[in-house]
């Protein structure tokens, strides 16, 4: 316990944030559901690269097991072949999708593969893994082990999709030996497992009884195989979550695991659970590494009160949608539209309908007309900022304190709401200081000169605020205030004066009004 006090501790004071996303199966192209938790791990990971951490970021895909080898063979290719192009859609669409990941891994990667080998053959020697004789059910699409009574109707309870039954020469994990261990942890951290409801939940499974899991499989060739037994293959579970290790060098090139382990959060769906809040954490206290900080399991997405699958045909290809209305648009309308947490659906006409008003009206339309304001009352000058209005600097002030706040516990929409409160405030600062009214006299030109400089300035500090949420508008917005020097430089210090001499260049508005006669797919 000790050592686990003392590596999160050093770990804090190194400022390093790692945050994961689940590595994705590749039996199937990437939909919204994807999109989504990859989006959310890549607004944490901006938002906390702009507050100075030294973040990495990582996501990936997992490529062994039955449903990998079943869908290549369906198509005639093999696994990897099958993989590979897969491999590719993912990257593609987390590439216009905007997401800063440092890293990516592939199960199949060689390094990947002799990480997770030497890790097992470790737990084996620590006395956690024996052979046994495994009778049961499992379930190719979740990739899961289920005891007969766990079933409904013979069908997966997870996906409800039928299951197949098994019985094969396994190699057990002694689960059951860490029941303890892992409720003290639990309590000890109630944070660890996020949100409350599912945490619940968890705790009430884990306490009513814990058997030993299986962690191979001796049916199936498209896996690693275990070390000292080359007749079966590691679970592909266990191999997929060794990949939050594996990724960062454990054991054999420790430099980024032992700057950025324990991870900060393991961003997940609440559907594995079960995998990254008890199996996970019981591999790391068997190997004796301190365990995560957080894992948040967010909720699921239907589409159009649908449940997203592949027999259904409705998994929407997010490509489509950035096609169609940007990435920005697309990854604001994910996070505000649900809390984290909770599940969502997905419609085109709730989607155009955040688009219209939030990004249109309420952000896109304060600045066409501030910028329109500098154009002709200050010949496109912004003026000088020497009297700040205290008011909105201390508004802009408590924005960020609340949004520090609500994006340290991953409440994204509550912090885009909190951004949307000042984007507001401001809208009426316009309509309550009149500058209409102020430039007829050349007397109140100075009052005409302070709002129009602190417009700019609130505008400038939107930017910063929403940049992990929608980077491209963010830099968008700072390069027609005039602010952006070069491709690369953004400002984020919300309180950086505004250079004197800055010429705004107004251009297109930023999300032109979109008629809800658009149908899709
Ligand atoms: O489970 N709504 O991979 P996977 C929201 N390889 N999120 C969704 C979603 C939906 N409808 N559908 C998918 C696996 N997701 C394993 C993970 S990790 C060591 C191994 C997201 O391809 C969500 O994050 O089935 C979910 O947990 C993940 O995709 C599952 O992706
Ligand atoms: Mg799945």
């Amino acid at each position: 316990m000790i050592g686990i006090v003392k590596g999160r501790i050093a770990n804090l004071n190194k400022h390093s944030f790692y945050l994961t996303t689940p590595i994705y199966y590749v039996n199937d192209v990437p939909h919204i559901g994807h999109s989504y938790t990859t989006i959310a791990a890549d607004v944490m990971a901006r938002y906390k690269r702009t507050k100075g951490f030294d973040v990495f970021f990582l996501t990936g895909t997992d490529e062994h097991g039955q449903k990998i080898q079943k869908a290549a063979q369906a198509c005639n290719k093999t696994p990897i072949e099958y993989a590979n192009n897969v491999v590719n859609k993912f990257k593609e669409l987390w590439n216009k999708l905007d997401i800063s990941n440092d890293g990516f891994i592939r199960t199949t990667d060689e390094l990947h593969c002799l990480r997770v080998k030497k890790i097992f053959q470790r737990i084996f020697e620590n006395g956690d893994i024996y052979l046994g004789e495994y009778e049961g059910w499992y379930c190719i699409p979740c990739e899961s082990f289920w005891i007969e009574s766990q079933l409904e109707d013979n069908k997966c309870p997870e996906c409800k999709r039928n299951a197949e039954k098994v019985k094969e020469n396994n190699y057990f994990f002694r689960l059951s030996k860490y029941q303890k261990d892992l409720l003290a942890f639990y309590e000890k951290h109630p944070n660890f497992i996020q949100p409350e409801p599912r945490r619940n939940e968890l705790l009430h499974r884990i306490k009513s009884k814990v058997d030993d899991i299986s962690i191979s499989r001796s049916a199936v060739e498209w896996g690693i195989q275990v070390p000292t037994d080359p007749s079966h293959t590691i679970y592909v579970w266990i191999d997929a979550l060794m990949n939050y290790i594996t990724a960062l060098g454990y054991d054999d090139d420790m430099g980024k695991f032992k700057k950025y382990w324990p991870a900060n959060v393991h961003i997940i769906g609440k559907e594995i659970l079960w995998f990254h809040g008890v199996i996970w954490p019981a591999i790391l206290m068997s190997l004796k590494i301190d365990l995560p900080f957080k894992i948040f399991a967010h909720g699921w997405w239907t589409i159009e009160g649908q449940k997203i699958s592949k027999s259904l045909g409705n998994a929407i290809d997010p490509l489509n949608i950035i096609q169609l209305y940007g990435s920005d648009a697309y990854r604001y309308f994910l996070l505000r539209e649900v809390p984290f947490g909770l599940d969502g659906n997905f419609s085109y006409s709730a989607l155009i309908q955040r688009i219209n008003s939030d990004l249109g009206n309420d952000l896109g339309n304060l600045l066409q007309r501030t910028l329109t304001m500098v154009e002709k009352y200050f010949n496109g000058i912004v003026p000088d900022d020497s009297v700040p209005e205290e008011e909105i600097e201390k508004l802009s002030q408590e924005t960020n304190n609340r949004m520090i706040n609500e994006m340290d516990e991953l409440q994204f929409s509550k912090a885009l709401e909190i951004i949307w409160e000042f984007i507001n405030y401001i809208n009426k600062f316009i309509e309550d200081s009149k500058p209409w009214a102020l430039a007829k006299s050349s007397n109140s030109k100075p009052q005409l000169a302070k709002v129009i400089s602190t417009l700019i300035k609130a505008l400038r500090n939107i930017s910063i605020f929403i940049y992990p949420f929608m980077p491209k508008t963010a830099a968008e917005i700072q390069r027609q205030i005039g602010i952006k020097e070069d491709d690369q430089h953004i400002c984020f210090d919300i309180r950086e004066r505004i250079k004197k001499g800055t010429e705004v260049k107004k251009d297109k508005p930023l999300f032109p009004r979109i008629e809800h006669t658009v149908t899709v797919q």
